[in-house]
């Protein structure tokens, strides 16, 4: 492990007593700087052969053994590359005498470094030991970010013993469960304490039992896992330096055969006396010699057992080779080896009974009328959802705007994780005061929504946006993380203020890397002012939530995604609506999935015969395009994306994340029976069982379930039938907002996915967005023009020669933080071109969003857009208003917006991966015209001074 760039040289000290005539200087005269760049990131490591995520340090735990002489300064530039995550570390033993607030404690002496962010630390070794280094922020050391530090004393002076050689040995123990998982189980009111460590480490080397784990995450002849080795040369004498950086447990270190020589703690020279084992604390760290003195025809065991401080060594070393001996044994009969010893006690785990695959098995007894509406919709501080009736009367009342009675909501949000079986399988999930989904946001059009939102997530940051609120004149509250806004800190409070000035359904959800996938979401319902009256008529109101939902971490997750070993976690696990899904249990690990938890059984929507019912819809699914369906009902679209819609009645709807849709419903069916309402996979091949919630006819029991199959939905590949609704969907006559006729600029935008690096990333005109680490709101306003690459992002691609239905020739692309600027008060088309992907006959849609604006959609096309003739074709007489569209396999699509909104202003794929991955860009306009920023948003990148 001591190979290290840079370090000083370990090689046989022997020279050392021929100097001691040489009398001992201290060396500053001479001292060197060691400049180390660290890379902190989450990787998949094996460490005990069961494979997690772990912190790395260039890609490595344990981390580079830093090596140093007495009096020397360490420079270590730390690169923080956890997506989400900030971090510290810690340089444990080392004073930091004239230097406190670099010696890495979070909360004490340093805020967190924030991803994207390289902060240096920069201190002085001032006495010879050994020492290590952690991180030191919440419970991060136990995720793999440690190592050590070796201090030499100056060349020339003699320490009080002789060695021939310098080892060292990291102890630690170790989990399969994440620190996240382990500090959200200590940190709830229903305590739960992870139990003993699964593996002791050496080095950074263990041996779990992988018979006792799931396959495809154990393996127990990965490289990674192979015991240390220590090599000694008979008759030699070692030092070895050994640190615990345990989490939890004491220690005990034996050598077989062999005595130990303490005669280092802690950087102080002990008085030498000789142990058969070594106790040892974490934090603390030991030198020992050790003479390789025995029989040399063999190997021997060095192990490490859990120590309790109760009852002394908790067992017997067991002398079993859990290894294959044979292959251990070298061919050299003169060097002998040392290598751990598997401790026997280490947990097992649990295995319950196998429950029951049956994931319909719910139906309550029959006739306990249990009238049970489990309503999304109740929040306090919300405006009343109860029938609309009255509007009806209220005809004669003419519309006028009611912004003179416009009202605060105002709401104390404490985003946390925790966890939640939103498809019966136990996960970690990002909530909003314990629920996902998030709370509904009801106001009215001209309301202000103030909310407070109190980072709990323990070392992860957040943002929130406002998806579909234009942010006129609140550029600074949109909640795009690296666009408008620094992350919010955990520990702090960000308040969220803004006008609702539309009437409509919309939503909200963390932006922020893959945050999004992990919970954090609501929706927003914006109602006229009281009087003024919709284009169409309902007696109830109700929201629905589709999403799409996964097993895996969105850490494990990104990762995949950002690995040169590009790795995909395939279609979801489960469809959920309003939050509830079924995953099939049979298909888990027992323990983490349980078919008749109650947050997993289905969401009911319980209708009155006769009654109409508006359904807000909303897609925030990650990845899938969807299709809603109501068993046996029609649904008619009023309302698009917060625009009136000229209604038609379609069968089921297609909805892509990031679109809203408000459909009526008309309860007309045979009133003895509830009825599937289903939701499908569409336009990528299905993996996914159809997500179900039940349509109960009052006063049917509303836990009865149909007696049919759920709609399976259309065909997955019918583009067609796709394409065509999405056409179908035009303004409301009576509410058209006429394009202006013509544009002052087009930018063309080819979607495609690219090879940068090694990397898998999206592109826009072969450029994949990187977001700067100062925002560009703040970057463009106070003229911090380095913040980013100042060239103009593409405006359009070789439409000539481009073959959109081949996989891209040169897959070569480049990741650029460039951004179009806009003519304030100028009107923009965009059009958005889709091709073939990098897998033959492989085109994907592409649900594209513009923050800060509506746009006209002026048309579709299918194959290859021809700016001569298909601009010909738009729709400039009844274009529908929308904030996302839908970009069709192999197909165009034409928008139109006004630059009329200053601020920046994100525009990306909504797919939560193709974002992550490069797939958006990003428009600025009128920044100039910005009053001051809230000091709030600022913090990170060159926007720490601005902090006040
Ligand atoms: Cu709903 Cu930028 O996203
Ligand atoms: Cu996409």
């Amino acid at each position: 492990m001591d190979m290290w760039a840079g370090s000083v040289g370990l090689a046989a000290k022997l020279p050392l007593w021929f100097l001691l005539i040489v009398s001992a200087t201290t060396g500053s005269v001479r001292a060197k700087i060691h400049h180390q760049k660290w890379e902190v990131a989450y990787q998949f490591k094996s460490p005990d052969c069961f494979k997690k995520l772990a912190i790395t340090i260039n890609g490595r735990t344990p981390g580079p053994t830093i090596v140093a002489e007495q009096g020397d300064t360490v420079v270590i530039d730390v690169k923080n590359a956890l997506f989400t995550e900030n971090l510290a570390i810690h340089w444990h033993g080392i004073r930091q005498i004239g230097t406190p607030w670099f010696d890495g404690t979070e909360g004490v002496t340093q805020c967190p470094v924030v991803p994207r962010d390289t902060f240096t630390y920069r201190f002085v070794v001032d006495r010879p030991g050994t020492y290590m280094y952690h991180a030191h922020y919440e419970m991060q050391r136990s995720a793999g970010l440690y190592g050590l530090i070796r201090v030499l004393p100056p060349t020339g002076v003699v320490e009080p013993f002789i060695y021939d050689y310098d080892r060292s040995i990291i102890l630690n123990d170790w989990w399969h469960q994440s620190t996240y998982e382990q500090a959200v189980g200590l940190n709830s009111k229903n305590f739960t304490w992870v139990g003993e460590p699964q593996s002791l480490l050496i080095n950074g080397r263990g041996k779990f039992n992988c018979s006792k784990a799931e396959s495809g995450v154990r393996n127990a002849t990965g490289g990674e896992c192979s015991p240390y080795v220590l090599t000694v040369i008979p008759a030699k004498i070692y030092r070895l330096r050994i640190a615990s950086i345990a989490s939890l447990s004491a220690l005990n270190f034996e050598i077989e055969g062999h005595n130990l020589t303490i005669v280092e703690a802690d950087g102080h020279y002990v008085k030498p006396f000789v142990v058969k084992n070594l106790n040892i604390y974490s934090g603390e760290t030991y030198s020992v010699l050790l003479k390789a003195d025995q029989d040399p025809s063999r190997n021997y065991w060095a192990a490490v057992n859990v120590h309790d401080q109760r009852m002394g060594l908790q067992e017997d070393h067991e002398l079993v080779d859990p290894w294959d001996t044979k292959k251990l044994e070298t061919p050299l009969p003169f060097l002998y080896k040392f290598v751990r010893l598997e401790h026997r006690s280490f947990t097992s785990t649990l295995t319950d009974p196998p429950t029951s695959g049956d994931s319909r098995a719910l139906s309550e007894p029959e006739g306990r009328l249990n009238f049970l509406v489990e309503d999304m919709d109740s929040w306090p501080g919300g405006v009343g959802l109860a029938a609309k009736l009255p509007l009806l009367f209220l005809f004669i009342v003419c519309a006028i705007t009611g912004s003179v009675r416009a009202k605060i909501h105002y709401q104390k949000w404490e985003v946390a994780y925790q966890f939640k079986s939103p498809d019966c399988f136990k996960k970690l999930a990002i909530t909003i005061n314990g629920r996902t989904p998030g709370p509904t946001i009801i106001a009215e059009q001209g309301d202000t929504v103030v909310i407070d939102v109190e980072n709990a997530l323990l070392t992860e940051n957040l943002a929130i946006h406002w998806h579909g609120i234009r942010q006129i004149g609140t550029p600074w509250f949109d909640g795009t993380e690296g666009v408008t806004q620094c992350p919010v800190v955990p520990g702090d409070t960000f308040t969220y203020r803004f006008v609702v000035d539309r009437p409509g359904t919309y939503m909200y959800h963390a932006h922020y890397e893959m945050q999004r996938s992990a919970g954090l979401y609501g929706l927003i319902r914006v109602l006229p002012p009281a009087g003024v009256v919709e284009p169409f008529i309902y007696d109830h109101d109700r929201s629905i939530i589709l999403n799409d939902w996964w097993h895996q971490s969105t850490y494990e997750q990104a990762v995949g995604l950002n690995s040169k070993n590009f790795t995909w976690v395939g279609e979801p696990q489960s469809l959920l609506i309003n939050g509830r899904g079924k995953f099939d249990c049979s298909k888990a690990g027992s323990g983490v999935c349980n078919a008749t938890n109650p947050e997993c059984s289905p969401y009911v929507l319980t209708v009155v015969p006769g009654k109409t019912y508006r359904l807000r819809i909303a897609s925030i699914a990650s990845l899938s395009a969807l299709n809603f369906e109501v068993e046996g009902h029609n649904l008619t679209i009023v309302e698009a994306d917060g625009h009136y819609v000229e209604p038609f009645v379609v069968k089921n709807l297609n909805i892509y994340s990031g679109e809203t849709y408000s459909v009526l419903l008309k309860a007309e069916q045979d009133p003895s029976r509830n009825y599937w309402a289903a939701v499908n996979v569409v336009s990528r091949k299905p993996n996914t069982a159809t997500g179900t919630a039940i349509l109960n006819y009052h006063p049917n029991h509303p836990r009865r379930l149909p007696p049919t199959i759920p709609p399976t939905g259309p065909l997955w590949n019918d583009t067609k039938y796709r394409f065509d609704q999405s056409v179908a969907i035009r303004s409301h006559p009576d509410y058209i907002q006429s394009p202006p006729m013509s544009s002052d600029r087009m930018i063309v935008l080819l979607n495609t996915q690219n090879f940068i690096d090694g990397y898998v990333k999206w592109a826009i005109n072969n450029v994949s967005l990187n977001l700067p680490h100062t925002p560009y709101l703040i970057a463009l306003k106070e003229r911090m023009l380095y913040a980013f690459d100042q060239k103009q992002a593409p405006e359009t691609y070789d439409y000539k020669n481009y073959n959109i239905y081949e996989v891209q020739k040169n897959q070569n692309a480049t990741t650029s933080t460039s951004i179009y600027r806009l003519v304030f008060n100028s009107t923009v088309d965009v059009i958005l071109q889709n091709p073939n992907m990098m897998q033959n006959n492989t085109s994907e849609t592409h649900p594209w969003h513009l923050h800060g604006h509506d746009f006209w959609v002026l048309g579709y096309g299918m194959g290859k857009f021809d700016p001569e003739t298909d601009p010909k074709r738009y729709n400039l007489v009844d274009p529908i208003m929308k904030n996302t569209v839908a970009l069709h396999p192999y197909g165009w699509t034409a928008l139109r917006f006004q630059a009329n909104n200053p601020g920046v202003w994100a525009f990306h794929c909504h797919i939560e991966s193709h974002f992550f991955m490069g797939m958006g860009v990003v428009f600025e306009e009128g920044v100039d015209k910005l009053g001051k920023l809230p000091t709030a948003i600022t913090g990170c990148g060159d926007s720490k001074n601005l902090k006040p």
